[in-house]
């Protein structure tokens, strides 16, 4: 499906018109010193499927979520000591900070893959800036390219990549930094280095000690993309299921005349987009109920559906010590 992309300088009302698309559910393109992301609003469930779907991403990547300062931040994630001091010195700028979420954080579970931790940023690009206060909320931005494309500095790069695909790039010229933002895990007791980027390994060391680099330990491989598993509930998990036999519970797509109380459609209608906002929360909704195992009906292979697929695969596999 095509429609208009349209290209707004930052001005008064282009940072308007961008912020109300935004707290609208669509997404938006923008500029950060880094990179251009492609926004979403990250309380908004439809709208982040909308990222990994216009994005063409096979997998559920968690997302990071920018903030207009670090008090919106703060009501996200759980900052420690570390966190304060590099916020202070760091903030605004390319230094992302994975955190443990707060439980009324209001954010997207799709955002951070079902993880209970939650990357957080406040860019130091005045455009970004003047779009996240506007919109008031946390907003979700990967880079703003097709999947398995190179990231975009200028406005120009984001319309060959993504025109036609959302309503509004808001353009400030080219991007200082050209390169992502380091992405630093501070929820072990070792600061660990997920992403080299725009802010050195050096200058982290210096205001909070050594930082682990991503190959320094292979039992943990630190993108979560490669993870085996990013979240897997309690239960266990069974694909491709036709029938639900005792004890499970049942997790289903499309029109489905089946109903119980242990029973959650990700989408009545067959939407991929709608089940893909719906999964995490309908997984975790039927961990509750104690099943035994969550049967899961078959979900095509397709479009948003190889990301769900993806991950209610991962949620299926072995579990490490089963
Ligand atoms: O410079 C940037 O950071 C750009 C601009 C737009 O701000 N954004 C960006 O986002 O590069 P994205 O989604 O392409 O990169 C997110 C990175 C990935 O490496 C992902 O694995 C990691 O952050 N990440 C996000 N949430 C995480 C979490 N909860 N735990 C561990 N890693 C996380
Ligand atoms: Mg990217």
């Amino acid at each position: 499906m095509s429609r208009q992309t349209d290209i707004v300088a930052d001005s008064p009302a282009g940072v308007e018109r961008a912020a109300a698309l935004l707290r609208g559910g669509e997404l938006v393109a923008f500029p950060t010193e880094t990179v251009y992301g492609l926004g979403a609003d990250a309380t908004d469930d439809r709208a982040v499927a909308a990222i990994f779907e216009t994005k063409g991403r096979p997998q559920f990547n968690p997302l990071i979520v920018h903030c207009a300062d670090a008090e919106m931040a703060r009501r996200l994630v759980v900052f420690d000591e570390r966190a304060d001091l590099l916020a202070e010195t760091c903030w605004p700028g390319p230094l992302t900070l994975v955190l443990p979420r707060r439980p009324d954080s209001g954010l997207s579970l799709l955002v951070s893959a079902g993880l209970d931790s939650v990357a957080v940023r406040m860019p130091a690009h005045p455009t970004a800036h003047r779009l996240l206060a506007a919109t008031g909320r946390p907003v979700a931005a990967p880079s703003a390219n097709r999947s398995g494309a190179v990231s975009p500095t200028t406005a120009a790069h984001v319309q060959e990549s993504l025109g036609g695909r959302i309503p509004l790039i808001l353009a400030a010229g080219r991007c200082e930094i050209g390169l992502e933002s380091t992405v630093l895990d501070l929820t072990g007791d070792a600061p660990a280095l997920l992403r080299p980027g725009g802010a050195t390994r050096e200058e982290i060391k210096a205001l909070i000690g050594p930082v682990r680099l991503p190959d320094a330990d292979p039992e943990r491989p630190l993108s979560p993309g490669q993870l085996s598993s990013h979240y897997a509930p309690r239960a266990g998990v069974r694909l491709n299921a036709q029938t639900v036999e005792a004890g499970e519970a049942l997790l289903t797509f499309g029109p489905d005349l089946r109903k119980g109380e242990r029973m959650l459609n990700l989408s009545e209608t067959g939407d991929l987009a709608e089940a893909a906002a719906n999964l995490f929360a309908h997984l975790r909704a039927l961990d509750r109920t104690g099943a035994t195992t969550i049967a899961v009906a078959p979900i095509p292979e397709e479009g948003l559906g190889m990301a769900i697929n993806d991950r209610l695969r991962r949620a299926a596999a072995p579990r490490p010590g089963a």
